[in-house]
C-alpha cells in the first residue's frame, strides 16, 4: 500500500506568507476566488478568521481563510479556499477541508461550518458535497451558493 502524504494546515506568519502570495489557482479559475495577496488583507479585517496555508509534507500546495472562533449565532465559516494549479487533481483540496472540520467539530460553540462558492463552481460544489456539507437553499447577497456542514452529520469527513 503507497503511504498517504501527510496534509497538515499551518499559520501562514511572515515567513511564509511570501511562499504563499505566489500560489495560483489556474488561468481559466481566477474568477471564482481572490488572489491569495487579497485574501491576505482580508483576513486582517476579519478578526474572527485565520490564514493557514495548506501543506503536503513540507510544501505549501494551497491557501485557506477560515473562522477559529465563532463568527455568529454557532457558524464558522470558510472564506476563502485554493489548491495551486501545480498540485490540483491530488485530494489535497479534500483533505484540507476534512482537517477543518476535524478542527472544529469538537468546537462547543460550532453548530455548522459554511462555506460559499460562485454559482458555476461545480468543482468546488462536489468537493465540499463529498466532505459532507449540503445545499442551504441560500445564496449571499451577491449570488453566491452557500452550503453548510452540520455538526453532528460526519459523512465523508
Ligand atoms: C476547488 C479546488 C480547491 C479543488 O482542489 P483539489 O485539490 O484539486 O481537489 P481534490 O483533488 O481534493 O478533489 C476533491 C474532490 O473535488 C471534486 N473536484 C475536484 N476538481 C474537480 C473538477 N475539476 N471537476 C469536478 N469535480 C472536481 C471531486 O469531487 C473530487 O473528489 P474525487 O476525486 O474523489 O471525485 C481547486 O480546484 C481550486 O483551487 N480551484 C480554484 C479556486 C476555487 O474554486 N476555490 C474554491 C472557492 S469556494
Amino acid at each position: 500500500m503507497v503511504e498517504m502524504e501527510q496534509v497538515t494546515l499551518q499559520p501562514i506568519t511572515e515567513e511564509n506568507e511570501h511562499e504563499c502570495i505566489h500560489l495560483k489557482p489556474r488561468e481559466d479559475q481566477l474568477d471564482l476566488v481572490a488572489s491569495n495577496a487579497d485574501s491576505l488583507k482580508h483576513a486582517k479585517k476579519e478578526i474572527t478568521s485565520k490564514p493557514y496555508g495548506i501543506f503536503a509534507e513540507d510544501q505549501m500546495v494551497g491557501f485557506i481563510l477560515y473562522d477559529n472562533e465563532v463568527y455568529h449565532d454557532g457558524y464558522y465559516w470558510i472564506l476563502r479556499f485554493m489548491i495551486d494549479e501545480k498540485h490540483q487533481g491530488k485530494g489535497y483540496g479534500k483533505r484540507a477541508i476534512q482537517e477543518v472540520i476535524r478542527t472544529l467539530q469538537y468546537r462547543r460553540d460550532c453548530q455548522q461550518i459554511s462555506v460559499s462558492h460562485v454559482p458555476h463552481n461545480s468543482a468546488a460544489n462536489a468537493l465540499y458535497k463529498r466532505c459532507g456539507f449540503q445545499d442551504t437553499g441560500e445564496f449571499e447577497d451577491n449570488g453566491d451558493t452557500i452550503l453548510s456542514y452540520q455538526l453532528g452529520n460526519r459523512e465523508g469527513a
